[in-house]
C-alpha cells in the first residue's frame, strides 16, 4: 500500500552522472545524508541502476544500438555469433577472431555426460523453462574450480560455456518432454543451424538445415540478444552483485524471463490468433480490445519503451516473408489472419493515435510457428539469445572494481513499535 503524503519540497544539490547519449542522471547514492527523505520509485521507471556501455534504446525514436552499431545494420552485415562476440568483447571480430570464436563455442557445445542423468529427475509434462533454469544453476557444481569471479578468465569463461550449453540444455529439455531421443550438438554446424539440427534431427534421420530457416532463427536470436536494463538482465545484475556465480545468475535470468509479463508475449499472440479464428472475426475482435472495460489488449502491438516503430519488429518482419515464402505457407490460414489482423490495426485510428505499432512479439510467433517449433518452446529460444545479454552485462558488472551489492531501501508503512502482548492478552 502507498501512503500518500502531502508534497514535499528539496532542495539539494546532487552531482549529475554524464551519458554519452541519452537522459543523464543525478547522482542520489548519498541523498539519506542531506535528508531523511528516500527516493521512491518501485517499478525503476526514472532510476538507473547502473552506467553500461552495451546497448542505448531511445524509444521514441526506435532506435537501438549495440555498442554503439544500429540494430538494422547489424542484422544485415552480422550473424549471432558476431554479435555475441560484440556484445562480450566490445569490438566486432575480425575473420581470423571469428573463426576462432566460431571453433571454440562449437567445441563448448558438447554437456558433461552426467547431466543427461538431470533430466530423469523431471516429469515428462515439464515446461523446458522449468528444466533449463534448474539445469544452468546444476551447470555450476562442473566448474568449482573456475568460479573465481575475480579472476577475469574465469569470468569470461563461464560466460563462453554459458552462451554455447545453453541452446544444448534448451534443445534437449524439449527432446526430454516429447520423450525422443537427445541430438548431440554437431561442430560443423552454425549456432543457428545447430539448434535446428538439435531440435529436429532424430538418431537414423538426418535432418537438412535448411539456410533460409537457419537465418530466420538467426534473426530472432539477434533480435533478442540484449535489451539493456530490463526484468531479467536486471535479476542477473542483482544476482551477480551478491558475488554469486554466473551459472546461479543466468538462471535467475531465465526465472524472471519465464514469466508472461516478460518472454510469453509471442505465445500469447499467437493464442491470440487462434482466438480469433477468422478473418471475418477481426472487426468484432478489435471493437473488443478498443473497449477498455473488455480487459482484452491487441497482444504483439504496443510496447513500454517504443512509441515509435520497433526496429527489431520491421527485421522480423521481412524474415516472417522470406520464411512463409520459402516453406509455401502463403495460404495458411493462421498466417493469412495475422496479416490481415496487422493490416486494418495499423490504419486503425485508435492504435496510430497511440502509437502502437506491432512489436517483435507479434511476428517471432509467427515465425517459430511456421518453422514447426512447439511453443512451449518460444521463451526457451528467447533465453539462448538473451543469454548473451546476460552475460556481457554480468561481465561488465563484475569487472568494475567499484560494484555494490544492489540492495534497495524500502518506504516502512506496518505499524510502530508496540509491545508483545502475553498468550493471554492477544
Ligand atoms: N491493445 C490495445 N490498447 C493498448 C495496447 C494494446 N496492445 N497497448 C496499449 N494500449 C493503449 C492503452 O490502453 C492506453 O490507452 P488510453 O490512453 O486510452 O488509456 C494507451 O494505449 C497507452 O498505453 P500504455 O498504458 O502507455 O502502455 P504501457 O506502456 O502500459 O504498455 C505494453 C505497454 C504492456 C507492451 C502494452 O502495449 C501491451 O499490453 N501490449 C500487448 C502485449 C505485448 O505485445 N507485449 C510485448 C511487448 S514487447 C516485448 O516485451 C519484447
Amino acid at each position: 500500500m502507498t501512503h500518500q503524503h502531502p508534497e514535499l519540497s528539496l532542495s539539494v544539490s546532487l552531482p549529475t552522472v554524464q551519458s554519452t547519449i541519452g537522459p543523464a542522471g543525478f547522482d542520489q547514492r548519498h541523498l539519506t545524508s542531506h535528508s531523511s527523505t528516500l527516493a521512491f520509485d518501485p517499478g525503476f521507471s526514472s532510476t538507473a541502476s547502473c552506467c553500461s556501455g552495451i546497448t542505448y534504446i531511445d524509444g521514441e525514436k526506435g532506435i537501438l544500438l549495440h555498442r554503439g552499431y544500429p540494430i538494422e545494420e547489424l542484422a544485415l552485415k552480422a550473424d549471432f555469433t558476431e554479435l555475441t562476440y560484440l556484445l562480450l568483447s566490445g569490438h566486432l571480430p575480425t575473420r581470423l577472431e571469428y573463426v576462432s570464436f566460431c571453433h571454440e563455442m562449437a567445441e563448448l557445445r558438447i554437456l558433461n555426460e552426467q547431466i543427461r542423468n538431470f533430466f530423469n529427475g523431471f516429469r515428462r509434462d515439464t515446461h523446458p523453462m522449468a528444466i533449463l533454469c534448474g539445469t544452468v544453476a546444476a551447470l555450476s557444481t562442473f566448474y568449482t574450480d573456475e568460479l573465481d569471479t575475480n579472476n577475469r578468465d574465469h569470468r569470461e569463461f563461464a560466460a563462453r560455456q554459458l552462451v554455447a550449453k545453453v541452446p544444448t540444455i534448451a534443445a534437449w529439455a524439449y527432446k526430454y518432454t516429447i520423450g525422443e531421443p537427445f541430438i548431440y550438438p554437431e561442430e560443423e554446424l552454425s549456432f543457428s543451424e545447430n539448434i535446428l539440427h538439435m531440435l529436429f534431427a532424430r538418431p537414423g534421420r538426418r535432418y537438412n538445415v535448411n539456410p533460409v530457416l537457419a537465418r530466420a532463427i538467426d534473426r530472432i536470436l539477434m533480435l533478442h540478444a540484449d535489451h539493456e536494463q530490463n526484468a531479467s538482465t536486471t535479476a542477473v545484475r542483482l544476482v551477480g552483485s551478491t558475488g554469486a556465480n554466473p551459472f546461479a545468475c543466468v538462471s535467475a535470468g531465465i526465472a524472471a524471463l519465464w514469466g508472461p509479463a516478460h518472454g510469453g508475449a509471442n505465445e500469447a499472440a499467437l493464442d491470440m490468433f487462434h482466438q480469433i479464428g477468422s478473418k471475418e472475426n477481426i472487426p468484432a475482435f478489435l471493437t473488443k480490445v478498443k473497449d477498455k472495460t473488455s480487459g482484452i489488449r491487441l497482444m504483439g502491438f504496443g510496447h513500454r519503451i517504443y512509441r515509435n516503430v520497433d526496429p527489431r519488429s520491421k527485421l522480423l518482419r521481412t524474415s516472417f516473408h522470406e520464411v512463409i515464402e520459402t516453406l509455401g505457407l502463403e495460404r495458411d490460414p493462421l498466417l493469412d489472419l495475422a496479416m490481415e489482423l496487422e493490416r486494418i490495426a495499423t490504419e486503425d485510428e485508435y492504435f496510430i493515435k497511440r502509437k502502437l505499432y506491432p512489436n517483435v512479439d507479434f511476428y517471432s510467433g509467427l515465425i517459430l510457428k511456421a518453422l514447426g517449433i512447439p511453443t512451449s518452446m518460444f521463451t526457451a529460444l528467447f533465453a539462448i539469445a538473451r543469454t548473451t545479454g546476460w552475460v556481457s552485462q554480468w561481465l561488465e558488472m563484475t569487472s568494475n572494481p567499484n560494484n555494490r551489492i544492489m540492495r534497495p531501501r524500502q518506504i516502512y508503512t506496518g505499524e510502530e513499535a508496540r509491545p508483545v502482548p502475553s498468550m493471554d492478552e492477544r
